[in-house]
């Protein structure tokens, strides 16, 4: 079977993480992905965080699989001309330098179009034009200026950031579909373009139900479905909410059977309205069901914290995996609180392929995640990361470099 985006050449100048989870997608789309990297060096990510010695590491095998790498020094002279031959041949240019790199190694966006007008530049970039635009970003700034931090943790700490790598992998997903979509608009005009994605608005992009809540707050002074209501007080910002799921839905993180001694015995309540009655039934209160200061949603509201006692009270006498089959069956919706560990040895991500082993000819076996986005006529293989210019040479070859060429353009230190 066909790949989604079979044909398509894209030339990967991408680093650490952000742009990589980009190129990544692309690849398990089918998109022949060849990543430039300096010769000797390589991706900073290689060496980082290695658990096997001599072998590439886990942050750069996850987040680099079905690729080809290629080792071109694109400050050599030399090196300049295969990296032309390159832009001629590719659809897309993907790169996330620091801002300005590009233009300094003589790539400048005019440059680009006079040697491939079809070409779409495609850049991750920490701020968007203004006042930040020549800083360098890694994923926890990004949390912080894209309104993750502030809105995250609980209402007496520090702001927190999360461990989903909303500013890094989340902006290179957004990466990936403006470059699909702008691929898609040059089946129309047989123009390129330039494609940004900043990872403060990418941030601020996931944070967005916290900008309709600055936005309620400063109408009426007080958020209803926060843990702040009704004792605590508001002040000018959106607060931050513990685990309260801040929306029509109230949630939050209940103890259950073994939280003593498991740090992760916990599981995530909903007290969703359609289904009060059967929470009602399931925690043995039923007479919550018709009192008037539990019946409805807006009744419940100033009681969320003692409800959500009464609740933890009944999970705390189950497991979590034997909760959510409990309050499953009555369509109540939880999720126990999945530790990595658990993920890792869970059977049906590995059928889904959400979660794959991958075998690498130096360091081994090694668990990856496969492709989130399943597509019908376009099924995802996850193939290993590629050697350090494991694929220069075929590359070369394909741009028409005869092995003597190849040869003196290695011996004159530009590829
Ligand atoms: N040959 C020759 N030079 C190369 C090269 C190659 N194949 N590949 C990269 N370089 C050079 C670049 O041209 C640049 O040189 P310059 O500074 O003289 O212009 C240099 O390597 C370093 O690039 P830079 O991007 O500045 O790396 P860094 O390690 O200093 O910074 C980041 C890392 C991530 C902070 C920075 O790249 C950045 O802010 N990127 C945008 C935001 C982003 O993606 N952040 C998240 C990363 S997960």
């Amino acid at each position: 079977m066909g790949k989604a985006l079979d044909g398509v050449r894209i030339l990967d100048f991408t680093h650490v993480q952000s742009g990589p989870t980009c190129t990544q997608l692309l690849a398990w789309f089918g998109a022949d992905v060849i990543k430039v990297e300096r010769a000797g060096a390589g991706d900073i990510t290689r060496e980082q965080l290695r658990d096997v010695p001599g072998a590439d590491s886990l942050y750069f095998t996850m987040l680099n699989h079905n690729k080809r790498s290629v080792t071109i020094d694109t400050k050599n002279p030399e090196g300049k001309l295969v990296l032309e031959a390159l832009i001629q041949k590719c659809d897309v240019l993907v790169e996330n330098f620091a801002p300005g790199a590009l233009d300094r190694m003589g790539f400048t966006w005019e440059r680009i179009q006079e040697l491939n007008p079809r070409m779409i530049v495609a850049s991750v970039k920490g701020f968007g034009p203004g006042p930040y635009e020549d800083c360098k970003v890694y994923e926890n700034v990004a949390q912080c200026v894209g309104g993750a931090a502030s809105t995250t943790g609980f209402d007496d700490g520090p702001p927190v950031v999360t461990g989903a790598q909303i500013g890094d992998s989340g902006t290179g997903l957004h990466l990936a579909l403006g470059i699909v979509t702008a691929l898609y608009q040059r089946t129309m005009t047989g123009r390129g373009q330039k494609v940004l994605a900043a990872m403060q608005d990418g941030v601020l992009n996931l944070c967005r139900v916290k900008l309709r809540d600055q936005q309620r707050l400063e109408r009426t002074g007080v958020m209803k479905e926060y843990p702040q209501y009704p004792n605590g007080t508001f002040g000018e910002a959106v607060p931050r909410a513990g685990n309260a799921s801040g929306g029509g839905q109230p949630g939050w993180i209940l103890k259950c059977k073994g939280w003593e001694h498991d740090p992760n015995a916990y599981i995530y309540f909903i007290t969703q309205a359609p289904v009060w009655v059967k929470i009602c039934n399931v925690i043995g209160r039923e007479e919550w069901a018709t009192h008037p200061d539990y019946a409805t949603p807006d009744a419940r509201l100033p009681r969320l914290k003692e409800i959500f006692a009464e609740v933890e009270r009944w999970t705390m006498t189950k497991t979590k995996f034997e909760a959510m089959e409990i309050l499953n069956k009555y369509d109540i919706p939880c999720g126990p609180i999945l530790s990595m560990k658990e993920i890792a040895e869970d059977e049906s991500l590995r059928k889904t392929g959400t979660v794959v082993e991958v075998d690498h000819p130096v360091r081994g076996k090694y668990l990856t995640v496969g492709n989130p986005i399943k597509l019908s006529d376009s099924p995802t293989e996850v193939t290993r990361s590629p050697l350090l210019g494991e694929h220069t040479d075929e590359v070369m070859a394909e741009l028409g470099y005869s092995p003597a060429q190849i040869d003196a353009l290695r011996t004159a230190g530009a590829i």
